[in-house]
C-alpha cells in the first residue's frame, strides 16, 4: 500500500520504517528540512537502536522517502497517518495545535484527489479529539466523510529504545474506525503482522492508549509506595514484587521500584487524562495519587543519600544517568531533573554523567557540571546517585567507586548488587 506519515519523531519515523519493512511504500513528511534531508541520506534524526541500518536499506531500495511537501505526498498515497506531537499545555491538557495544522495541510492534498483516502491519527489524543478536532477541519475543506475520506485512530505502544521491535511484534494492534470500510483498509496495513488486531470505535482506541499508559504508571507508583514501607521494616521490595508478579493476573513487569517514571509519555499522558477526567466532572483520585507518589521518589532518593553523606551543602555529588531510562538520549521528564534541582537547593555541587544524554540535559538544569566518563564524575565526590539503568552502570564494580572521596552510592534503579561491596557504602531504594 502507499502510505504517507506526517511527523518524523519517534512514532512517525519508527512506524514509517516498520511499515516499509513490511513491504509498503512509505513517504515521511516533516516541515523540518534538516530532518527530511537526514532521512533521505539514511541517517535517523533520532537515536533509536537498530534503526540506522534498516533505514539505510529502505532508502536504497526506494521503499521509504521523506519530503517537506505534504500536499504532494498525500496525493501520491492512499492512507495518511498523523504522528505529530501533542505536548502538555500549562494546565496539563494536550496542545493540539500541531495536530490541527497537520490536518489542514493534509486536507489540501485531499482536495481534488480522485480516490478514497484514509486519515488515521496515531498521535496520543484524549477521547473525542479525532472526531471533534480532526474531522471538522477536513469537512471545512469541503471533503465528505465516507465519500472522499475515512477516519481512523490507531494508537502506538512503542517503548523508546526497543521501538522498532515493539512496532514489528506488538502485543496487539488497536484500530479505531468510524466505519467498516476504514477499519478494513487499516487492518490490511497490518496484514503481515503476527499480532491480534482489535477493531473498535475511534473514541475507544483513543482511550485504550491512555488507560494502558496510566495503568503501567500506576504499577510503578504502586511498587514505589510498597517500597517505602519495605524500607522502614527491612524487607526487599524486589523480592516482594517477584512474589507478587508470579500471579499471572498481575505479572512482574513495571513493578520495579526506583526513582520513578519519566519520559515523554507517562507524565504527560497522566496529566492529560487527569485534565480530561476533570473536564467531564469526574475526580480522578487514583491518577492524582500516581502522580504525587512519582513526584516524591526523586526527593526521597536525595533524602536517602543525605542520610549517608550528611549535610549536602558544599559537597560534590555525582548523578550517574541523565536520560529518563537506559538506551536513550531522551531527557524529557527525566527524574534526574527534579533530583538535580533538589540537590542544588540543598547546596550540593553536582556533576552529571550520561553515555548519551548530556547534551540534551544542558538546558534542563543550570549550575551543574558534566563529566565525560563515570570516573570523571565520581573522582573526588562524596556521594552518587545512579538515576538511569544504563548497561554501562551495571558493569561497575567496587574499584570504580573507590575514586570517590567517600564512596556513598545510592542505587536508584537497582542496577548493582550490594553483596559485591565491602568498602563502598551501598544503599538502594526499597530495601
Ligand atoms: C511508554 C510505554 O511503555 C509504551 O508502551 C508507550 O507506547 C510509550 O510510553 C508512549 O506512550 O509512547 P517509554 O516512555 O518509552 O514507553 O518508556 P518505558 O520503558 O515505559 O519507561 C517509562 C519510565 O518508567 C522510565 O523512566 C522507566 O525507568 C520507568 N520504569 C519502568 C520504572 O520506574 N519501573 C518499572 O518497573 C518500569
Amino acid at each position: 500500500m502507499n502510505i504517507s506519515i506526517i511527523g518524523t519523531g519517534y512514532v512517525g519515523l519508527v512506524s514509517g520504517v516498520g511499515l516499509a519493512q513490511k513491504g509498503h511504500d512509505v513517504i515521511c513528511i516533516d516541515k523540518d528540512r534538516g530532518k527530511v534531508d537526514s532521512i533521505n541520506s539514511a541517517v535517523p534524526p533520532i537515536f533509536e537502536r537498530g534503526l540506522e541500518p534498516i533505514l539505510g536499506r529502505l532508502v536504497d531500495d526506494d521503499k521509504l522517502t521523506a519530503t517537506t511537501d505534504t500536499v504532494e505526498a498525500v496525493k501520491k498515497t492512499d492512507i495518511t497517518f498523523i504522528c505529530v506531537g501533542t505536548p502538555s499545555s500549562s494546565d496539563g491538557s494536550i496542545d493540539t495545535s500541531f495536530l490541527e495544522s497537520a490536518t489542514k495541510d493534509l486536507s489540501q492534498g485531499l482536495i481534488g484527489k480522485k480516490s478514497y483516502h484514509v486519515v488515521c491519527v496515531k498521535s496520543t489524543v484524549v477521547p473525542g479529539t479525532t472526531e471533534n478536532i480532526v474531522l471538522p477541519i477536513l469537512e471545512d475543506a469541503g471533503l465528505e466523510l465516507g465519500k472522499d475520506f475515512g477516519l481512523g485512530m490507531n494508537p502506538e505502544f512503542l517503548r523508546e529504545g526497543v521501538a522498532l521491535d515493539d512496532f514489528m511484534m506488538p502485543d496487539r494492534i488497536v484500530i479505531g474506525g468510524g466505519d467498516q470500510k476504514t477499519k478494513e483498509i487499516l487492518a490490511k496495513v497490518y496484514e503481515g503482522f503476527d499480532s491480534p488486531i482489535m477493531l473498535t470505535a475511534i473514541k475507544s482506541a483513543e482511550m485504550i492508549k491512555y488507560a494502558s499508559n496510566s495503568l503501567l504508571a500506576t504499577k510503578i507508583s504502586y511498587a514505589n509506595e510498597i517500597s517505602r514501607m519495605c524500607e522502614k521494616v527491612g524487607i526487599d521490595v524486589y523480592e516482594v514484587m517477584d512474589g507478587v508478579g508470579m500471579d499471572h493476573r498481575i505479572n512482574r513487569d513495571f513493578l520495579d521500584a526506583g526513582v520513578g517514571f519519566g519520559g515523554s509519555c507517562f507524565p504527560k499522558d497522566l496529566k492529560a487524562l487527569v485534565n480530561f477526567s476533570r473536564s467531564i466532572g469526574i475526580n480522578p483520585r487514583i491518577l492524582e495519587s500516581v502522580i504525587k507518589v512519582n513526584e516524591r521518589q526523586p526527593i526521597h532518593a536525595v533524602n536517602l543519600l543525605e542520610d549517608m553523606v550528611g549535610r549536602l551543602s558544599g559537597k560534590k555529588i555525582a548523578i550517574l544517568g541523565l536520560a529518563f531510562k537506559g538506551e536513550t538520549d531522551d531527557v524529557r521528564e527525566s527524574r534526574a531533573i527534579p533530583m538535580a534541582r533538589e540537590l542544588l537547593r540543598r547546596g550540593a555541587k553536582i556533576v552529571g554523567y550520561d553515555p548519551k544524554a548530556s547534551d540534551n540535559f544542558l538546558k534542563e538544569v543550570e549550575n551543574m557540571e558534566f563529566a565525560d566518563s563515570v570516573e570523571d564524575a565520581l573522582t573526588g565526590s562524596e556521594g552518587c546517585i545512579i538515576q538511569t539503568d544504563w548497561d554501562e552502570f551495571k558493569s561497575l564494580t567496587e574499584p570504580d567507586f573507590l575514586v570517590m572521596r567517600t564512596p556513598n552510592v545510592l542505587d536508584g534503579r537497582r542496577v548493582l548488587d550490594s553483596d559485591d561491596f565491602s568498602q563502598v557504602r551501598y544503599r538502594t531504594i526499597g530495601r
